[in-house]
């Protein structure tokens, strides 16, 4: 069946013709069938070197035979229980290894009610009213992370607001300290931006978000939803040594599966019911398919060594940077571990607003370029590509050729 069609049928039902916005791209999406590796087949049978893989969580490749068959198992034993099971303790503990400042942790079903609870539970411990966040950060859709008003606008501490500073910028984060500090509950933010394009923290600013919250009391909250075992086995926290008080998790540590996990300091955290007064369920959380699809994934994982899509994310990006200057396009791209953007932009892209001068026109080109030559990622400047252990040396050879083409129509 074909696209067209299908989106059609889509239109009629979902918001935009899809039940998650980011997965629009015009005039409509491909619909996808099915994943192999590291290549996505679509309804039409064409196929395409996947650099989405779903937006992180696909860090293995599509249908890695480990993660399949422990999914299979489990699904003939149970897909929900509804009571405490072996498995939630087994990922748990796996967690909680790889990322020490994790004593305690609860599961939810998405990223979104990960960040959800961890504000929530920021408030409740800290019984103060605001959220710091970055300006373009994205932590899922809430109101908590949505509805945010600039750190320079005039706020009343009474009213539970959540407030935003430019990232990479220590001086705009030690002025919001100055004015709201001693209201601030937490300041959250994704330790690396994927959600306005890659962007990496410059030296000693996550260093200075742990200080400063330590120094008025407030909480430090690392979304790392994207980043937790994206570019090592473990968290960013543990490449930076930065020790946040409340983490939150999701995409990978499902094994491509539904998943959110929020945990950090026991004090915090033995405020969660039922163990405390924070009240907060979820009917799948910890479900036995997400915690079958973790375990395999995270044991895959330890016995990987992520140098080489590491190196691959570096090949595109220079091999990137190379055609575009070739073809007269003024690009920066950013890499960090095997994530990397290609912004099309004369600026040095370092927080949101760097990201938003970007030229969505040729970037458009850009992605068109790479569907029509089968590559595919996701379908905004302000994204992330991400790189898996499925991706091999031909595909990235592959993709590199198809740059430069890509590169040279649009140069002309
Ligand atoms: C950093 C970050 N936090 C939270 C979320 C929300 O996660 P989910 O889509 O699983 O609700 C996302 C989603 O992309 C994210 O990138």
């Amino acid at each position: 069946m074909s696209s067209s069609s299908l989106y059609t049928r889509a239109k009629s039902l979902f918001p935009g013709g899809v039940n998650s916005p980011v997965r629009f791209y015009p005039p409509y999406p491909k619909f996808m069938s099915r994943g192999e590796g590291s290549k996505l087949i679509g309804e039409d049978g064409n196929e395409y070197i996947d650099y989405c893989l779903a937006f992180g969580p696909m860090i293995l490749g599509h249908s890695r035979k480990e993660v399949v068959e422990a999914i299979r198992e489990q699904a003939g034993k149970a897909t929900s229980l509804g009571t405490p099971g072996r498995l939630e303790v087994e990922l748990g503990e796996r967690i909680r290894s790889a990322i020490p400042s994790m004593e305690m942790i609860r599961f939810t079903n998405s990223g979104t009610e990960a960040t959800m609870h961890a504000i929530r539970l920021a408030r409740f411990f800290t019984g103060r009213p605001l959220i710091l966040k970055i300006e373009g950060g994205f932590h899922g859709s809430h109101d908590y992370a949505l509805e945010s008003v600039p750190y320079t606008g005039p706020i009343d501490p009474s009213q539970r607001t959540t407030i935003e500073v430019p990232y990479n910028d220590a001086n705009a984060l030690n002025a919001a300290f100055q004015k709201y500090g001693r209201n601030i509950a937490a300041f959250i933010l994704e330790p690396v931006l994927g959600n306005v394009g890659v962007v990496a923290p410059q030296p000693g600013y996550l260093q200075e978000a742990r200080k400063i919250t330590e120094e008025y009391g407030s909480l430090l909250i690392f979304d790392e939803v994207i980043t937790g075992f994206r570019s090592s086995y473990g968290a960013y926290q543990n490449i930076v040594e930065v020790k946040p008080d409340l983490t939150t998790l999701g995409k990978i540590v499902g094994g491509g599966l539904p998943v959110g996990v929020f945990g950090g300091r026991e004090d915090i955290m033995e405020n969660v019911s039922p163990s405390g007064k924070f009240y907060q369920q979820g009917t799948f959380s910890g479900n036995p398919l997400s915690m079958a699809g973790g375990i395999a994934a995270l044991d895959v994982l330890k016995g990987l060594d992520y140098s080489l899509p590491t190196s691959f994310a570096k090949q595109i990006a220079e091999a990137a940077r190379l055609a575009f200057f070739k073809a007269g396009v003024e690009v920066k791209v950013n890499v960090s571990g095997t994530m990397l953007t290609v912004f099309f932009n004369h600026n040095d892209v370092v927080d949101s607003k760097t990201a938003s001068t970007s030229n969505s026109e040729l970037f458009s080109k850009y992605f068109n370029g790479l569907l029509e030559n089968g590559i595919f990622i996701a379908g905004s400047q302000m994204e992330a590509s991400f790189l898996s252990f499925a991706h091999s040396k031909g595909d990235v050879g592959k993709t590199i050729e198809v740059i430069k083409s890509v590169a040279e129509k649009i140069g002309n």
